[in-house]
């Protein structure tokens, strides 16, 4: 790989390709902007975090960190649990020279009453970008309505971008291409899917999505999402379908992503409309997989449920790709934040 070093500040030095330097120069066009949804990029804007993404990876394999972000800070407000997407943040920022800290929503003030609005005011004073996991889609809109700093959306009902990004990326370093790939997506229609709609249809791949037909907020696609993706799809020639049935989306599919089936997986509350769920109708196992391309791969975001959306034989064999994703999304993260904050 023949590497260029690019000036960022006064003091840091990036590596980067030399056919990604023109994506460097897309940089400035996302300094300081917010990070609610994959639609906040256009496609190149993706493009960028992925060449960077690819440059992070390939600078660490040869054991170098660039401390780009010194003296930056990020607030990690959650309001619940996470393991990846915490300490992937956490550990991109050390990795780029910055800091973060931790801060779960019910050791602060706005669990007694402290309006989000004030509370986005704070931290904007006293961080140089707030990363949040809400409970609900509202509380990041307002959020970053009142920041004056950027806002990344760690997983709301509505989106997850930085975790779409990085499944994108993944497909991109293991196919070698995008477009003209089709990923069938299997279980809830909640933030993730909503992300692999948009970003598949900006990027001209083909998405077939099956979910149990139970309605309820975790198994209905909100549609103004869909509505946007169609409109993208038009763009870009990607073809969407939603269907009920597994091996309809299933078919010829290059990547097989199993998303958490049950909620109650998560939050430990089984809801009603779970109990109507057949999960062996929505599980991928070795006779599912072979509906897939031969060379099909599997991924799923984890955390994943062995014997809910997926065999343990399908989660541990030679298709999956699962553990590369997590470090993927570590990169793709140094990536986001690099573009956002340097
Ligand atoms: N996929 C994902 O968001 O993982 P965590 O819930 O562990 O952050």
């Amino acid at each position: 790989m023949d590497f260029s070093a690019i000036l960022l500040t006064d003091k840091a030095f990036i590596m980067l390709s030399k056919n990604h330097c023109t994506g460097l120069l897309v940089k400035k066009g996302l300094k300081g902007r917010d990070l609610l949804s994959t639609d906040d990029l256009s496609r190149e804007e993706m493009e960028t975090v992925f060449n960077l993404a690819r440059d992070f990876k390939l600078a660490k394999g040869i054991g170098r960190h660039e401390r780009i972000l010194e003296g930056k800070t990020l607030g990690l407000v959650f309001e619940w649990a996470s393991t990846r997407t915490r300490l992937g943040f956490e550990v991109a920022m050390a990795q780029l020279g910055g800091y973060s800290i931790y801060m779960p929503i019910e050791t602060t003030m706005a669990a007694m009453g402290e309006p989000m609005k004030d509370t986005s005011r704070v931290l904007s004073r006293l961080v140089d970008a707030i990363a949040i996991r809400p409970f609900k889609h509202e509380t990041v809109t307002e959020l970053a309505q009142h920041a004056d700093v950027p806002v990344i959306n760690c997983s709301s009902s509505k989106g997850h971008p930085t975790q779409g990004l990085g499944e994108l990326y993944t497909i991109l370093e293991k196919k070698g291409r995008l477009e003209g790939l089709k990923l069938a997506y299997l279980g809830m229609t909640r933030g993730l899917f909503h992300e692999l709609i948009l970003g598949c249809s900006k990027v001209g791949m083909d998405m077939a999505a099956a979910y149990p037909e139970v309605g309820g907020n975790a198994y209905t696609p909100d549609m103004s999402v869909v509505k946007r993706a169609y409109e993208i799809a038009e763009e870009t020639g990607s073809k969407i379908v939603l269907t009920h049935n597994l091996l309809e989306a299933i078919k010829d599919a290059d990547v097989v992503y199993a998303c958490t089936l049950l909620r109650s997986c998560l939050t430990g509350e089984k809801t009603v409309e779970e109990e109507k769920i057949n999960v062996k109708a929505y599980q991928v196992d070795s006779e599912v997989l072979k509906h897939a391309k031969k060379d099909a791969i599997f991924m799923a975001p984890g955390p994943t449920y062995r014997n809910v959306e997926v065999t343990e034989e399908v989660l541990e064999g030679p298709h999956s790709v699962v553990w590369d994703q997590v470090e993927n999304a570590l990169h793709v993260k140094k990536a986001i934040l690099a573009l956002l904050l340097a």
